[in-house]
């Protein structure tokens, strides 16, 4: 009996040694801490599209999750999805998401962030850089977003925008209106635009397009009939930024736009936020999820710091100076 009993506890004790070999189980991190890899958290990140401010948002994520302590292909995994600017890509991405269940979305840009909230009720879903998040039906309240999305969101003011475009280029009564007409987040800051147009008596042409290959065209348009051309904070325009310059700067037209990367690709000037802090704004919500917190009980943070970025190449190729004191007071001057 006694013989029967060693022997089958050795048996339990080999078959205990060649799981922890095999590494079944329990694995060990550096830092001693056990973490059980069945429940290593999924992340998905969801991109419109490949463009400058898009991949600095990214990259700010992915370094601020990190330093968070959510090291991906340590404690989380995280999957990375373009949709290269297309309806379908979206579905299909945000589809993909929800039926593998995974514990978080990140969704970068407006239409991503619509593309997923309109696929899940249930998986928490952080949205970064939405201009008008209420606008564009992410959230009912930026202050108690409820359910489970919150974000962070990137509005900047047309007006704002404007009244620096009239320090710099003052004789300015007609503008060019160019944008995506299905990017919500445009529509929004295209209304501020006509509304401040209608006050200071300056006429708005509208130049609109559906996807990228129109933005030639749109440019094309405008040229022989505005004195500026503004685009909001477009993703389907930012990616386009060398079209457009290249047109307007043969003309010789000003262009005013949303962001800072459109003004380092070749646009004039902007009045706008920093997109490495929205990035890293972004991660610290996530993170907060991830430590337990819901989604829909963090409210949706906007940044509002604003700075001036200008493009000291492009006044040349059309042939203005900026004035001195816009010059100073700006955050980053691009060129050389
Ligand atoms: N705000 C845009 C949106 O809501 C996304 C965006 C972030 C963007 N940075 C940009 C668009 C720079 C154009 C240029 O979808």
């Amino acid at each position: 009996m006694k013989k029967k009993l060693t022997k089958m506890m050795s048996v339990i004790l080999m078959i205990a040694l060649v799981l922890s070999v095999a590494g079944c189980g329990t694995a060990q991190d550096k830092s001693g801490k056990t973490a059980n890899s069945a429940a290593q958290k999924k992340i998905g990140i969801i991109q419109i599209v490949e463009h400058p401010s898009l991949n600095t948002i990214r990259e700010s994520i992915i370094e601020e999750l990190a330093a968070k302590g959510y090291k991906d292909g340590e404690n989380i995994t995280i999957d990375y999805q373009n949709a290269q600017n297309d309806q379908s890509n979206l579905k299909t991405i945000a589809k993909k998401f929800v039926n593998n269940k995974y514990d978080l979305i990140i969704a970068i840009a407006t239409p991503s962030a619509q593309a997923v909230v309109s696929e899940t009720k249930d998986i928490p879903i952080i949205f970064s850089a939405a201009t008008d998040p209420v606008g564009s039906g992410l959230v009912k309240d930026m202050n108690n977003p409820g359910a489970n999305v919150t974000g962070t969101s990137d509005r900047v003011s047309a007006e704002k925008i404007m009244e620096l475009a009239k320090r710099i280029t003052p004789k300015i009564t007609t503008i060019g209106a160019l944008y995506n007409t299905s990017e919500t987040n445009s529509v929004s800051v295209i209304e501020n635009l006509n509304e401040y147009a209608k006050k200071n008596n300056m006429t708005v042409v509208n130049a609109t397009v559906t996807n990228s290959s129109e933005v030639q065209q749109a440019v094309n348009s405008l040229v022989g009939k505005v004195d500026a051309i503004f685009s909001p904070i477009d993703n389907t325009i930012a990616s386009a930024m060398p079209i457009v310059t290249q047109t307007a700067n043969k003309a010789k037209i000003p262009v005013y736009v949303g962001a800072d990367s459109m003004v380092k690709d070749g646009g004039l000037a902007t009045y706008g936020i920093n997109y490495t802090i929205l990035g890293k704004e972004t991660a610290d919500m996530a993170a907060e999820v991830l430590n337990g917190k819901k989604a829909g009980d963090i409210p949706v943070k906007t940044m509002s710091e604003m700075d001036i970025y200008l493009n000291k190449n492009t006044a040349k190729a059309i042939g203005i100076s900026f004035p001195e004191d816009v010059l100073k007071g700006a955050a980053q001057v691009f060129g050389d």
